[in-house]
């Protein structure tokens, strides 16, 4: 059974995305395999990570908008068995550009391991399988 562990607070420059990173840097040090994904605009996440903001070419936003396989966008083992899917200022864009596909607020489904999974458009998180849902998919 997984469990959830939201890092919330509604005041901003808080510490919430370094909580984040030195939590799952923590987890990956312990052991467990961990996917970590930016879906921030400010980017934060990836540039916590050591990853330019600038010059990364695929990000969550172009996962999003189904331009590029969320497997090429994954920056895997950024540290041992930490794997990051990076964000940058793009995904500001991403509200307008998907404002005409439906259930655009479920393009990233978490699931658990499922046999039905189309192994082209998931990648296997240690258990768990994270699907990237084609735009058109539902319509
Ligand atoms: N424990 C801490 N001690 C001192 N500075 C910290 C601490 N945690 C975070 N900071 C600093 O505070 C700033 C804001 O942190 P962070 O970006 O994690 O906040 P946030 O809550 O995610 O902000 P936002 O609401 O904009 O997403 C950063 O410069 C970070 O380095
Ligand atoms: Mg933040």
């Amino acid at each position: 059974m997984g469990r959830i562990i939201a890092i919330a607070n509604q005041k901003g420059g808080v510490g919430k995305t370094t909580t984040a990173i030195n939590l799952a840097a923590c987890l990956a040090e312990a052991g467990q395999k961990i996917l970590i994904i930016d879906i921030d605009p400010q980017g934060n996440t990836t540039s916590g990570f050591g990853l330019s903001k600038t010059d990364i070419e695929k990000t969550v936003y172009e996962v999003l908008l189904g331009e590029c396989n969320i497997k090429d966008a994954i920056v895997e083992n950024i540290i041992d068995n930490l794997d990051i899917l990076p964000s940058n200022v793009n995904l500001a864009g991403a509200e307008i550009d998907l404002i005409d596909v439906d259930n655009r607020e479920y393009i990233f489904c978490l699931l658990y391991t499922s046999d039905a999974a189309d192994e082209e458009d998931s990648v296997d998180l240690g258990g768990c399988r994270i699907l990237k849902k084609k735009k058109n998919e539902g319509e």
